[in-house]
Parts: C-alpha cells; structure tokens; sequence
C-alpha cells in the first residue's frame, strides 16, 4: 500500500529537504500541500508532484477532511505546530512534526496526549539521528567500546542576516539559536547519553542577546548533566558562522565529529584520532522513511512524542 502524505508549511525546509526525501523513501508519496495562500501551495504541490485530484489547499479543516490522505507532515514556524498537529490528530491522521515541537510545555503535552488518544503515530523530526556516522558513534557508545561516557560537547551557529525571520519574532518563535539548532544539539545528547547514564539532573544555562535585545537567545551556551557523571555543553548561536563540532569522550575512547551538524549526513569523524569511516546519506530520507515504517508497523518511531516534550521542556529551562 501507498501511504499518502500531506505537507503543511511551503517553507525552506519544505521544499529542500522534506518533499524531496518523500521522492525518495518507499511505500509514501506526496499527496497534498497546504499554505497560507492557494497558489502557493498549487505551486510547490506542481514543482514536487503532489498526487491528490485537489492537491493545494489554504484551510486545514478542508485539508484534513480528506478521506484519502494518510498523515501530513508539518514545517510551519514553532508555535504554530501545536494547532495544527491537533487538528491533524483529531482527523486521524498521522503526524511527522518539525522541531521543536511546541513552543510551550503544555502545548507540547496536548499533542502528544491528543495523538495517543487519537491513536496516530507522532514522531519528531530530528534528522540528525540518521545521520550514519552519528549511528555508529551511537551504536558504539551504547554496547560499552568507547567506555564510560563522561563528557560531550557540540558547536552549532550560523549567522543571520537580520532579525526578520520568524524564529527572532517575540510569538511565532520562542528561541532563536536554540531552536533553529539548539534542539537538535539537545536530541543528539539525549540520544547518545540517556541509555548509558539516565536522565538530564541538572541544567545551567547563559543566554546573551545583546545584539538585536528581541526577546530570544541570539547566542546561548548550556550545560546538562546525565545521571551523576556525564556532562554535555551546547552552544549555539546565530551570531556567527563556524564549522559544527561534536565531541564524545569517554573512558576508553573520544569522538570528535567536524561538519556533521547539518543538512547533508556528511563531515568527518575521529575516533582515538583514527577516522571513522560512515556512508554519507541524505539522513531526511531516513528521518521521512522510519515515519512511514512506523505508520505501516514495521518500525517504531525513532523520536516519539514524549522526547518531544522533554526536548520543550529543557529548552525552556535553558532560555529562562
Ligand atoms: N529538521 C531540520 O533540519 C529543520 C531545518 C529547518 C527548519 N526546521 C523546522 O521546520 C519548521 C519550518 O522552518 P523553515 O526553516 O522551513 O521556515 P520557513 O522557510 O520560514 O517556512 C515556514 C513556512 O511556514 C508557513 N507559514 C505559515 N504561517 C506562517 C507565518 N505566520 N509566518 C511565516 N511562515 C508561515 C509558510 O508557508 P506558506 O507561505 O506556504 O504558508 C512558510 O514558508 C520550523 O519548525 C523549523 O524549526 C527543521
């Protein structure tokens, strides 16, 4: 069966990343497309060969009321993703949600409780996780050959032209370096860390931005401390540019990945300064693919609801 899959959002991520991977993956095709304007999402629904008889739309409900449509995947600025991942649910269909998931803690426990009533699949879309050499690293990690694991750190900025995005924008953002990049440093952490040394116990955090003074982080640094011995720096900041940094050391082993923080599965990885070497794959099609698996049964989702809202909730903490 052919799973048809709705996007919501005619945005960046859209349109490079997202529909392009749906091409890709099997089992799902692109469907439907909703924006904020008709011609819009007609455009990009003709550019990515959305399938559906009506394939454009402007109102949610009339999107949603598709009898045909499978689940959608939404791309839209933070704060609107709690909205619209409610109504999908409530449709009954199921949900592949851009990060973070919610600009609120409340808002993030609504959707997931709403999903499970539902019985709709939710999975959060940290395409990181299917990056190939962070699955080695983390497949290491967690069958003990790198040792015990006692500190990690990640470096990921950019640099904003202006203020004008969305994300700087005091209601539909509600942080700027963490959740353009931030989140995901936070899931890459959770990932690695939680099975080997529990929950985050402590979280301390320093938030500057002085530059525009808006009301979001435009450099930010935190700290989280995992069960008792790990701890895990983040910085982010849209301030400017530097190559991304990952580093992992443990008892027996440290990981330093150069460039792997971003879109494409690529840059380079040492392990005890040897290379590790990892097959470059676009990780969105990873990311589009185990949210279509999870639908038809044959896989579980890889970021389930609930570390969603974790993820919401110490974003929160990090930016108060
Ligand atoms: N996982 C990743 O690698 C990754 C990377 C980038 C972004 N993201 C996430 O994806 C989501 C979208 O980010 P993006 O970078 O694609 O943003 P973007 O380029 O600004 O696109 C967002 C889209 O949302 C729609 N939208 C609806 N209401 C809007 C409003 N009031 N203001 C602005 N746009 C509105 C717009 O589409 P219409 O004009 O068609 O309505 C817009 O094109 C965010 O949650 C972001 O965190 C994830």
């Amino acid at each position: 069966m052919t799973l048809n899959i709705g996007i919501i959002g005619t945005g960046r991520i859209a349109h490079t990343q997202l529909a392009p991977a749906l091409e890709q993956v099997q089992g799902a095709r692109l469907w439907s497309v909703l924006s904020r304007e008709t011609a819009r999402a007609a455009e990009f629904a003709a550019q990515h060969g959305a399938r559906a008889p009506v394939n454009a739309y402007e109102s949610l409900d009339s999107m949603l009321e598709d009898p045909s449509l499978d689940g959608v995947i939404i791309a839209t600025p933070d704060a609107l993703h709690a909205s619209q991942a409610i109504a999908a649910a409530r449709a009954g269909k199921h949900i592949l949600l851009e990060k973070p998931m919610a600009t609120t803690a409340e808002d993030a426990r609504e959707i997931t409780d709403v999903c499970k009533h539902e019985k709709v699949e939710l999975g959060l879309a940290y395409h990181l996780r299917w990056h190939n050499g962070h699955r080695k690293i983390a497949s290491m990690l967690h069958d003990g050959v790198l040792g015990e694991p006692r500190y990690a750190r990640a470096l990921w900025t950019w640099q904003a032209e202006d203020n004008s995005n969305w994300r700087a924008h005091e209601t539909l953002g509600r942080w700027w370096s963490l959740a353009g990049v931030g989140t995901h440093c936070i899931d890459l952490m959770r990932w690695m860390l939680l099975p080997v040394c529990g929950e985050v116990t402590r979280l301390g955090s320093v938030v500057d931005k002085s530059t525009y003074g808006g009301p979001h982080d435009e450099t930010a640094s935190v700290s989280l401390q995992f069960g008792d011995k790990a701890i895990a720096d983040i910085t982010t900041s849209v301030m400017f540019s530097a190559t991304s940094r990952f580093e992992l050391h443990c008892t027996q082993a440290s990981v330093i990945a150069e460039g792997t923080l971003g879109p494409d599965g690529g840059g380079t990885i040492t392990i005890n300064n040897a290379p590790l070497d990892f097959e470059v794959k676009n990780p969105y099609v990873g990311e589009v693919q185990n949210f279509v698996d999870a639908i038809e049964g044959r896989d579980r989702i890889a970021v389930p609801g609930v570390e969603g809202r974790r993820n919401v909730e110490l974003l929160l903490k990090a930016a108060r």
